[in-house]
């Protein structure tokens, strides 16, 4: 019997960053998670603070402790993505509002505090949003590097290229020098890029395996999904909703869904045209050390069917 693998999630909910969350709440055996660190992002910190906690409340966890971490990007204004997520950032199902608090210490002292209480490599760290949250906590204590066994995160794009600009992720875009400061950190870093996200669509079957589920969390999914997609079907023509951040908890649970490849991967802070991109060097052209595994492919029925019934545990 292996050992559940310490996490900490940081996001920005999101109706993705949700069923992310309740991946992770349905495969306690699997996972522990020590802690959910809310950022800026999808829509502004108060209200991406307010979903995690709507989320855990969903899953029957009104102990997961959450901390509200920083409220816009570290050099920029911060962008919203209300055109995708609407309002509220959790449009779609009618949920509750949340009784359980939030702590009162800051996300990115959580970081600090809870690295240097673990063993080394002993951490996984899950951003699921813009990764300022992660970055601030690195910039303000180096020492938590050497903690960390892994950053396992969504954003960033090679082939798919961008879905807030011609060139950048919505993640990276939100706030590319916090993106630079993980991607230079040295730590262990595993991508999960739109190349991926984009393959794992929630195609009608798969919206109606999650009401099938009967539960509470089953259609409050389904309702998600049956909101989320709009943006993705108007652009793109897709036949669903790209499940992006839940690729990254799947990954923690079943990695062999996924095929990459460890390159370098540098972040655009300086062109206005460019920024936020994951200029990926997938092709090895650069003498650049890698720096990171950026996934490129997924098993998307395996997925799902992963997905749908660790779910249907909740
Ligand atoms: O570009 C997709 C990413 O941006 C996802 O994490 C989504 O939740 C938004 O944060
Ligand atoms: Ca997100």
């Amino acid at each position: 019997m292996s050992v559940a693998r310490k996490i900490i999630i940081d996001t920005d909910p999101g109706q993705d960053d949700a069923v992310a969350i309740l991946l992770a709440l349905a495969s306690p055996q699997d996972i522990n998670l020590l802690g959910i660190t809310a950022v800026a992002g999808n829509v502004h910190l108060d209200l991406t603070s307010k979903n995690a906690r709507i989320i855990c409340e969903l899953a029957g966890r009104p102990d997961i402790a959450i901390f509200n971490g920083c409220d816009r990007p570290m050099g920029r204004d911060l962008v919203t993505a209300e055109h995708v997520h609407g309002k509220s950032g959790l449009d779609g199902p009618i949920l509750p509002d949340p009784e359980m608090p939030v702590q009162d210490q800051h996300a990115v002292d959580f970081i600090i505090d809870t690295l240097r209480a673990h063993d080394s490599n002993s951490v996984t760290l899950c951003p699921l949003g813009p990764l300022t949250n992660i970055a601030m906590a690195f910039e303000k204590a180096p020492d938590i590097m050497g903690k960390v066994q892994e950053v396992v995160l969504m954003g960033g794009a090679y082939f798919e290229v961008g879905n807030m600009t011609p060139a950048a992720e919505f993640n990276i875009y939100v706030d590319p020098q916090a993106a630079k400061i993980v991607f230079r950190s040295g730590v262990p870093i595993t991508v999960m890029p739109l190349d991926v996200t984009h393959k794992a669509l929630v195609t009608k079957e798969r919206n109606d395996a999650f009401r099938a589920l009967g539960t509470n969390v089953g259609t409050a999914v389904a309702q998600m999904t049956d909101f989320f997609e709009r943006f993705d079907k108007e652009k793109y023509g897709s036949p669903g909703a790209p499940l992006h951040d839940p690729c990254v908890i799947a990954y923690l649970l079943q990695p062999e869904l996924f095929s990459g490849r460890h390159i370098n991967v540098e972040i655009e802070t300086q062109s206005e045209l460019t920024m936020g991109m994951t200029v990926a060097d997938w092709w090895g052209v650069t003498d650049r050390a890698p720096n990171a595994t950026f996934m490129g492919d997924l098993d998307a029925d395996g997925f799902f069917s992963l997905l749908t019934e660790r779910l249907g545990r909740l």
